[in-house]
């Protein structure tokens, strides 16, 4: 059965382009970003390793770890990484995991036999530091994913482990976030020192607590 939201996020050993990797061993207390990519010297794949290798201050920052999956072989994966520094002027030195035995793949339902028999689709799985799965996006071969998303997404998740918030549609950082539910109006003047505006009893926004 494919994983959902909420589920444990399944371990295991692989090798990368780093070595052999324990999964959650790797994770320890970050957030891990677990996301697969059809082919190597594929054109789209090219450009998404190479905009995750330019956000690496911005992932590092958010304390997330990326780690990318696709069932070529290390030896290919090594060359490929040439083509990709070189053709999108970056240097990528996160992981790249070598699923030619498709133990990844398919502890996390990434080839879809429908899209392609042999071939990881655009799989994306946001791992809390807690090991549960906490996002997970499935685009096809053709549409390149994109990572600006990716990290407004985990500002949001971050933002509600740690402060009980919720984030309105097409929010960005800085933004005004939502109270969740669960808070009661009274409880949420208390918690959230920077003033409630209530527009509805159960849409109540509050300037994003973690910053000036
Ligand atoms: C690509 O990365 O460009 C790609 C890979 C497989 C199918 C279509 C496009």
């Amino acid at each position: 059965m494919s994983l959902r939201l909420g589920d444990a996020a399944p371990d295991f050993k692989a090798n990368t382009t780093l070595g052999e990797i324990s999964f959650h061993q790797y994770l320890g207390d970050s957030w891990g970003v677990l996301f697969s990519h059809p082919a190597d010297f594929t054109p789209v794949c090219t450009t998404e390793l190479g905009r995750t290798a330019q956000l690496k201050d911005e992932f590092a920052r958010r304390n997330v770890k990326v780690l990318a999956v696709s069932v070529d072989p290390l030896a290919k994966h090594q060359t490929w990484i040439g083509d990709i520094n070189e053709t999108q002027h970056t240097t990528v030195d996160f992981p790249i995991i070598a699923d030619d035995n498709r133990v990844v793949s398919g502890l996390y339902d990434m080839i879809h036999p429908n899209a392609s028999e042999t071939f990881t689709v655009r799989s994306l799985f946001i791992i809390g530091p807690d090991k549960k799965v906490k996002l997970i996006i499935t685009y096809p071969a053709s549409t390149g994913r994109n990572f600006v998303e990716v990290l407004r997404v985990i500002d949001s998740l971050q933002l509600t482990s740690k402060y009980s918030v919720a984030t309105p549609a097409d929010w960005k950082s800085g933004e005004d976030v939502i109270v969740v539910p669960a808070i009661s109006t009274e409880d949420a003047q208390k918690k959230f020192t920077k003033g409630l505006r209530i527009v509805k009893p159960y849409l109540r926004y509050t300037p994003q607590p973690d910053i000036e």
